[in-house]
């Protein structure tokens, strides 16, 4: 599936549209330049999954933690210096707490995603437009379906 949107609501839009649909063990591994918006979106999948505490960005820690029903491990790994740091830090215990993981740069740790990971492309398409491709890469029982982000522009997209 592939949104485009032409504004940070609306890429915060399309996040939440994705967190509403997750479940605890769900990882999004989030792909896409400088400023493409990937903590924009998950700004939106904090809000799809209810999470109470405000997203910021985790730049100088690697992770931040926000809580709720379905918590929300959100990974930054611009900074990672080798995908042994991500494993040092806990990475796999990450993975067994029910919440769910989102990864910022998640191109910089390629072997530590798990099967059934789902990948969020975000490219800008110059200005404030976003293509953004969520690609789900699981076989299984295909639960996850997505419902249109309201005011979405890409409505042909669905
Ligand atoms: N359609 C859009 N979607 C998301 N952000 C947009 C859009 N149009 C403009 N922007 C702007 O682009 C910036 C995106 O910032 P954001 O921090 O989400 O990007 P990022 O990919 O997380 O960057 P970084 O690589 O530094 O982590 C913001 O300043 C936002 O206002
Ligand atoms: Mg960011």
């Amino acid at each position: 599936m592939i949104i485009i949107t032409n504004s940070e609501a609306e890429t915060i839009r399309a996040g939440e549209a994705l967190g509403r649909e997750l479940k605890p063990g769900d990882v999004v591994a989030i792909i896409g330049g400088l400023g493409a918006g990937k903590t924009a979106f998950t700004v939106g999948l904090a809000g799809g999954l209810r999470c109470a505490a405000s997203v910021s960005s985790p730049t100088f820690t690697i992770v931040n933690e926000y809580p709720g029903s379905v918590p929300l491990y959100h990974f930054d790994l611009y900074r990672l210096a080798g995908e042994q740091e991500l494993f040092g830090i806990g990475w796999d215990d990450y993975l067994g707490l029910g919440g769910v993981c989102a990864v910022e740069w998640a191109d910089k740790a390629p072997g530590a995603l798990p099967e059934g990971v789902i990948k969020v492309k975000i490219e800008s398409l110059g200005g404030d437009s976003r293509s953004i491709e969520i690609q789900h890469t699981t076989q299984g029982d295909g639960s996850l379906v997505l419902q249109p982000p309201s005011h979405s522009v890409a409505s042909d997209a669905f």
